[in-house]
């Protein structure tokens, strides 16, 4: 089994959750070899330095992310940079023949997105995949078991979303999460709805129309010097999509909020059918409720999922999933399909990112023309 060597582009959240995903990696009980970090590269000096204090090993700190390309023991990269660098950064991974793992939404737009995907089919050698942890969540696990298993009946609609609050202070600072120019026209659709919709493309169901209304609440921020300064982003989104899965044919709502009152942090779906249902969300993560007809009645059963990863880790059963824990999850089917290639679950792959970029642009061209687009 070979090493698999690392370079990091982008080290801010979810640069250092790689990290820290790495550095635990004896938590997995499983033979799968470590991703080991060779590289890291980042904006500024002053954000190399957590990677220089807490990550041993390392032998290359840039802020020249080519630095990193051009090194042969660097096998492949993470990127985790603001949306509009996505597509530059991508495309000279993958022509300096380096396996690539790109953070959502995997280009800034559609546009973006297809570059990227049109070179990556350049690349049949190199695996390339899209980071979204959310569908290795266990409560998220047992709503895909229940598509495979086909009990629901006749699906007859599905909600889903993530809602959370982080923009509900006004006066919270501008960031490049909030500009379109580094995140792009989709606003916290970019951010947020990827994690969703790759539960309903993973399950098999097929977005065949969208009508959105999209709403920018806040129209400015603190600034860098205090001054308000333009927010021009999507605040929060709520899609009404029609869908199928094989024949069925139903609504599905897709809701992504960053004003959300009341929900901190809250990914979910419903799934409603003839013969069941099944209803999860991170706000009781720990459980997931699903209905079956039994004659009359209608009866909702808790289902306690407790720790029930993918890959087995030394928590038990009885353990409690979190954030981290599906970040491992999602690394170790990364690194699985790279080294065995027979990942348990796949991580989004380029088809299921561009999906979700039709679906995404579909719904800005609902906004800006108050109509409905068929895909
Ligand atoms: N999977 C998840 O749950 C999740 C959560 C948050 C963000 N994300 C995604 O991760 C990506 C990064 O988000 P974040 O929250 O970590 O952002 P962040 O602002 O915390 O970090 C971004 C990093 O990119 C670096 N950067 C900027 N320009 C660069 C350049 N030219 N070269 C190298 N590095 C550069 C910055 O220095 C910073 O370290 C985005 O695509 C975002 O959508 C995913």
């Amino acid at each position: 089994m070979r090493e698999c060597r690392f370079g990091v582009v982008g080290l801010g959240m979810m640069g250092k959750e790689f990290a820290s995903a790495a550095s635990r990696w004896v938590h997995l009980q499983e033979d799968i070899p470590a991703p080991k970090i060779v590289g890291v590269s980042s904006a500024t000096e002053k954000s190399l330095e957590w990677f220089r204090r807490s990550v041993p090993g390392i032998k290359a700190f840039t802020t020249e992310y080519r630095q990193l390309l051009a090194r042969e023991d660097i096998d492949a990269v993470y990127i985790a940079t603001p949306h509009n660098l996505h597509r530059g950064m991508c495309l000279d991974v993958l022509r300096a023949g380096k396996h690539l793992i790109c953070e959502k939404p995997f280009g800034i737009d559609a546009e973006a997105n297809r570059a990227i995907v049109e070179e990556a089919r350049k690349h049949p050698e190199l695996l390339v995949r899209c980071a979204s942890q959310m569908i290795f969540l266990p409560g998220a696990r047992m709503v895909l078991e229940w598509f495979r298993e086909r009990r629901f009946g006749r699906i007859l609609q599905i909600k889903m979303g993530f809602k959370h609050s982080s923009d509900i202070n006004p006066l919270k600072p501008i960031n490049w999460k909030r500009r379109v120019e580094t995140n792009g026209e989709y606003g916290v659709m970019g951010d947020l709805a990827p994690h969703i919709l790759l539960m309903a493309l993973r399950a098999g169901v097929e977005v065949e129309q969208v009508y959105a209304d999209l709403r920018n609440i806040v129209h400015t921020r603190p600034g860098p010097d205090g001054q308000m300064v333009p927010c021009d982003t999507w605040d929060n989104a709520l899609l009404l999509t029609r869908a199928h899965w094989g024949e069925d044919e139903f609504p599905m709502e897709v809701e992504v909020s960053r004003i959300a009152p009341g929900s901190p942090n809250d990914w979910f779906i419903e799934v409603y059918g003839m013969q069941g249902s099944i209803r999860y969300s991170t706000e009781d993560a720990n459980a997931v409720y699903a209905a079956e007809i039994r004659g009359v009645e209608q009866v909702w059963t808790k289902y306690e999922v407790g720790y029930t990863p993918v890959y087995r880790t030394v928590t038990g059963p009885l353990g409690t999933f979190g954030f981290s824990d599906a970040i491992l999850q999602m690394w170790a089917a990364y690194l699985d399909q790279w080294q065995r290639n027979t990942p348990k679950e796949s991580c989004m792959t380029p088809e299921e990112a561009r999906r979700c970029h039709e679906i995404l642009t579909a719904a800005l061209i609902s906004q800006r023309e108050g109509r409905i687009v068929r895909l």
